[in-house]
């Protein structure tokens, strides 16, 4: 297949979004070629554009999670055909970025999708899942992860049964995966914060108590004792500001273990004052790594069939492409509670 196609362009560091015609990529060797229906929108999206982190290939396409259908398979492709609907990790690149209507799928973090889950639920999976699953089980030394089992591995599966697990932020998109990802470890009690009205919605899904997120360190600490005397060896930190990173350290017990899926902004004093406590800083930024012998994305499809692992509830921003604009904008301003934002590149005009 060959043409243009619809994208939204960033043109400049630190620019204006920009609707505009591109070429439709060619699948190289172990690539997909994919008609996306289903774009998500991650917080990265408009970091990318606010600040000018993260890439320089200016002009540059954004978009970290997309579902469609395979349109065409590359060379040594085995496991998909044209027609198969499928989820993957997009990006980094712009061949492979979702802002746009076809885009390259690397088959390694690709997944079909069971018959069960729409194009708009299985968009809401990719970067959730990847990020909870490399957090927690990656062993590479360039990927940080806490070097755990993954459970849909050998005898993974309830591996950390009884012990506690602190996950701030569940109601995220990362929360979310990273909350169900621990049930199927057997991890138990598992303490998270949310909003409270979220409560319903985390327990649904694994969370055995919600904690309002407006508590500060003392009155958190104070709470989860009542409901575990044992330590909190493992913290995990979705939203990863400064103030949750500082309240996430003070949390973690001598000895344990706290994940950050933003770069470390911990007060070194708070460090120095409370020596011992293991921080890793999980940036899953390169896409190379992405897999790393934790076998997610083979194990994917299964768990979505069989409901181990449910996609977030979504919402649509209308408009195809045009709708990432305004939905960015919500996401910046923490309009968005427990739910993927997506918008259908195809309806595009
Ligand atoms: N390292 C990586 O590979 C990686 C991958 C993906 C994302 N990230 C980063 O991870 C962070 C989360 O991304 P996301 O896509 O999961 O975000 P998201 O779904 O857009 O997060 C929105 C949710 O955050 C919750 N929240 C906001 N501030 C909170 C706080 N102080 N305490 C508890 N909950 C809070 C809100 O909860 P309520 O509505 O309940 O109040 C809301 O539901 C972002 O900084 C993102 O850049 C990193």
């Amino acid at each position: 297949m060959s043409g243009l196609q619809k994208a939204l362009l960033l043109p400049t560091k630190q620019g204006q979004f920009t609707l505009g015609d591109v070429p439709i990529p060619t699948p190289g060797s172990g690539e997909l070629l994919v008609k996306i229906e289903s774009t998500g929108l991650n917080p990265l999206d408009w970091k990318v554009r606010e600040y000018g982190i993260v890439r320089e290939d200016y002009p540059v396409l954004l978009g970290y999670d997309a579902a469609g259908i395979v349109e065409e398979v590359g060379p040594n492709v085995q496991g998909f055909a044209k027609g198969d609907n499928v989820c993957f990790q997009a990006g980094p690149t712009n061949s492979y970025c979702a802002f746009q209507q076809y885009a390259l799928a690397a088959v390694h973090v690709t997944a079909k999708i069971p018959s069960n889950i729409t194009f708009d639920e299985a968009v809401s999976v990719p970067s959730g899942i990847n990020t909870a699953a490399m957090g927690l089980f990656a062993h590479d030394i360039t990927v940080y992860g806490a070097k755990l089992s993954p459970p849909w591995k050998d005898a993974g599966i309830g591996k950390h049964a009884g012990k506690p697990i602190l996950i701030l932020g569940g109601s995220s998109c990362v929360g979310h995966f990273t909350i169900q990802v621990a049930r199927l470890s057997g991890f138990s009690p598992i303490i998270t914060t949310a909003s409270l009205h979220n409560t319903d919605l985390l327990k649904s899904i694994g969370a055995t108590h919600v904690l309002d997120r407006n508590l500060s360190a003392d009155a958190l600490h104070a709470e989860i004792t009542k409901i575990t005397k044992q330590p909190i060896e493992l913290v995990w930190d979705s939203i990863s500001e400064p103030s949750t990173q500082n309240m996430a350290y003070d949390l973690t017990s001598p000895g344990g273990t706290l994940v950050l899926v933003l770069w470390d902004t911990i007060d070194p004093a708070k460090k120095a004052a409370q020596p011992g406590k293991n921080v890793i800083a999980h940036i899953g930024a390169d896409f190379a790594v992405w897999e790393d012998g934790t076998g997610t994305w083979q194990a994917l499809p299964k768990l979505l069939e069989n409901g181990s692992i449910k996609p977030m509830r979504t919402e649509v921003s209308e408009g195809g492409l045009n709708g990432i604009v305004p939905g960015l904008e919500r996401l910046k301003n923490n309009r968005v509670s427990a739910a993927k934002l997506v918008v259908h590149p195809q309806e595009t005009v």
